[in-house]
């Protein structure tokens, strides 16, 4: 009997993090909720999954993530002044977000890491594959990586990570993966995984970006990971011990990504995703960066 793969249809998004980068911007309000260009970074990500044909997102959130439930809900007293008024595209916008997916929220208590976030949405998940996408990494539209991790999930099986060469200063910012080629220029198999290394001890300067599709038996893992790096259970522990056992879920394989990806996680490199996205955006981006050159080369000058 052929066995045939459940497709993947639900997306986990972690949103519990504090947001302590972008102090006193979140204090009140949830650092997934900070406007890139004019949109919160979240609606992004929700946007990114369901281009990539999931329609079942679970959010796991904390307290004071009030404000990401209303986002993605109905606003009806907004949406009849809009209507009101006749601004149909001020109403599309406002209606956007809440017509995107089915958008369940779990909540994670304790802030004990992404592991543990992840262990979370056990329940909501079940024994299927899914997905995991970090709100910190915007990935542009054009360039869907997600897809593509979705499409070598169903060819390999096991659990599949997004990866980006970055400079070896940089890595220790990232889980880093020791890889072998396989016969697919953009995939490898992942044969180690450390979490935040120095430079020195990194396996290779692959990092891994925040997308991940993953075998449901990474929550048994997790279970049993002990906490790592930062005195948190780290997801990248479960996956090295996925990577060094295949019989507990299957391989794990990496998608090689080389197209545009926003890092909005912390102040430098968000303020260069909001310059670059703005610069990109149709109704915006002719004149903002016809302002843009006017000002790096007059004003920058005097500085
Ligand atoms: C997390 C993961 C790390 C990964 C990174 C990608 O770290 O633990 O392995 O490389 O996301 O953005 P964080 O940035 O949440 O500290």
């Amino acid at each position: 009997m052929i066995q045939s793969h459940p497709r993947i249809s639900k997306a986990v998004i972690p949103a519990a993090g504090l947001g302590t980068r972008f102090l006193p911007a979140t204090k009140a309000t949830p650092k997934e909720m900070l406007p890139v260009v004019d949109k919160p970074a979240i609606q992004y990500v929700v946007e990114e999954a369901v281009a990539a044909g999931l329609d079942d997102v679970l959010m796991v959130t904390g307290r004071n993530k009030r404000p990401l439930e209303d986002h993605f809900d109905r606003n009806y007293e907004l949406e009849s002044a809009l209507e009101k008024k006749g601004d149909a595209d001020r109403l599309a916008k406002v209606q956007e977000s809440s017509d995107l997916a089915t958008i369940h929220y779990v909540r994670q208590g304790d802030p004990r890491g992404l592991g543990h976030a992840v262990l979370c949405a056990a329940p909501h998940v079940g024994d299927e594959p899914f997905a995991v996408l970090l709100g910190d990494d915007l990935i542009d539209p054009r360039d869907p990586l997600l897809r593509r991790m979705i499409e070598v999930q169903e060819q390999h099986g096991g659990s599949v990570v997004a990866l980006m060469e970055v400079a070896p200063e940089q890595i220790h910012l990232y889980g880093s993966a020791a890889v072998e080629t396989t016969e697919d220029s953009d995939v490898v198999r992942v044969s180690g995984l450390v979490e935040k290394p120095e430079a020195a001890d990194a396996p290779s300067n692959y990092a891994i970006i925040g997308r991940y599709v993953l075998d449901p038996a990474v929550f048994g893992v997790l279970r049993q990971t002990e906490p790592g790096r930062g005195g948190e259970i780290q997801l990248t522990d479960a996956l090295q011990q996925l990577a060094a056992d295949e019989k507990i879920g299957g391989p794990v394989h990496g998608v090689v990504f080389k197209g545009r990806r926003y890092d909005t996680g912390d102040r430098g490199d968000y303020l260069r995703a909001i310059v670059r996205l703005a610069c990109e955006r149709e109704d915006l981006g002719p004149e903002f960066r016809t302002w843009l050159r006017r000002y790096v080369t007059e004003e920058m000058q005097e500085r």
